[in-house]
């Protein structure tokens, strides 16, 4: 048996959220068994607890979907042997034990830590896939990346900079202003006092953004339209706002724009190599110095629930990781 969280009912995390014990998961034949040591956390947690994420599982379940650690168990198709160091995307990670399919599965790079390769996962391969696939970022083209302090924020700024881009950024709070220049935006907007589509126009001198990053939806995504440049590029990436925004396809016509969608997790099923090959780049990255996970804090695995307020309140910046549960547990 090992020690879980479990969400028993859809409902607000504090009010669902409890430790309970489970049988160990299956290692199927190209999967591992892996010794959670760290959990990266995600505002997608959160939609999915309450059942408003647009994957939903059986009840009850396991939260958490991505984690590194140890291999303590290999299927006979499954590239890893025990002991190896890994990190991996996949389903009910808040727990001691978790399974890790081969897909999205890979080795921790030398000199990485548990805590920084669970940090290390979703929001720089939705980054990287978004920018560099998605939306064919160019070195010297102006990139706004919105809510720039937040997880997948703070990796699109650093991997909108590693692609050659200059970078500016919008947050909430001062605060959060240092988090987005820290990862490297020329630019850093707290949209509370400034209209950024009025600091993007002067910045490029009246052409607007050749590419805006969206994880907020809403107000912002409309507002986004109106500073976007000639041939310009809006990656939706998702409604941190709680709004689904739409747009009139004349302003997609006149202004010669593209209105891009990215989902990482449909990848997996429909092209697991363009994965693969963002984790080389990711990793060359990362061993080279240009990109860093920028991480808020690590709390005790018992924690989770105070972990998750920090995301749902705007109080974290960069990202949010969860001890594994202590040995013997
Ligand atoms: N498409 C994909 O494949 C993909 C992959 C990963 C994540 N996502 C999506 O990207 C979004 C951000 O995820 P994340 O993990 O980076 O979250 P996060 O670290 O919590 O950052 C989200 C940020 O959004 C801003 N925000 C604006 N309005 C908000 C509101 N009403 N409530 C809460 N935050 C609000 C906040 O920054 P300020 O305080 O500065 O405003 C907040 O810090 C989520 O919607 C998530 O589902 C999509």
């Amino acid at each position: 048996m090992m020690l879980a969280w479990q969400i028993p009912q859809y409902g607000k995390f504090e009010e669902v959220l409890n430790l309970a014990s489970f049988g160990l998961p299956d290692a199927t034949s190209n999967s591992a068994l892996i010794r959670v040591e760290a959990v990266g956390l995600n505002f997608l947690d959160i939609l999915a607890i309450a059942g408003k994420y647009q994957e939903k599982g059986p009840l009850p379940f396991i939260p958490g979907i991505e984690a590194a650690g140890r291999v303590v168990e290999s299927g006979p198709e499954s590239p890893f042997a025990i002991g190896d160091k890994v990190m991996t995307i996949g389903n009910a990670a808040c727990a001691e034990y978790m399974a890790a399919g081969s897909k999205t599965t890979f080795f921790i790079p030398g000199g990485m830590s548990y805590e920084e390769a669970a940090a290390f996962q979703l929001i720089y391969q939705t980054a990287h896939v978004a920018l560099a696939h998605r939306a064919m970022l160019k070195a010297d083209e102006w990139l706004l990346v919105h809510a720039g302090a937040g997880g997948v924020g703070t990796a699109a700024i650093q991997v909108g900079r590693a692609l050659g881009a200059r970078v500016a950024a919008t947050a909430g709070s001062d605060k959060k202003l240092d988090t987005c220049r820290r990862a490297g935006a020329e630019l850093a907007i707290n949209y509370r006092k400034t209209n950024f589509c009025q600091s993007i126009r002067e910045i490029t001198d009246g052409r607007g953004a050749d590419v805006i990053f969206d994880p907020v939806g809403g107000d912002v995504f409309e507002e986004s339209t109106k500073c976007t440049a000639f041939e310009g590029r809006i990656i939706t990436i998702g409604y941190a706002s709680g709004q689904i925004p739409s747009i009139a396809l004349n302003r997609i016509l006149l202004k010669n724009m593209d209105v891009i969608g990215l989902f990482w997790g449909n990848y997996r099923q429909y092209a697991p190599q363009r994965i693969r090959q963002t984790q080389a780049q990711l990793n060359h990255l990362w061993r080279t110095g240009k990109i860093k996970p920028v991480i808020f804090h690590q709390f005790a695995f018992e924690d989770l629930p105070e972990a998750l307020a920090a995301l749902a309140g705007r109080q974290s910046f960069g990202k949010v990781v969860l001890k594994g549960p202590p040995a013997n547990s």
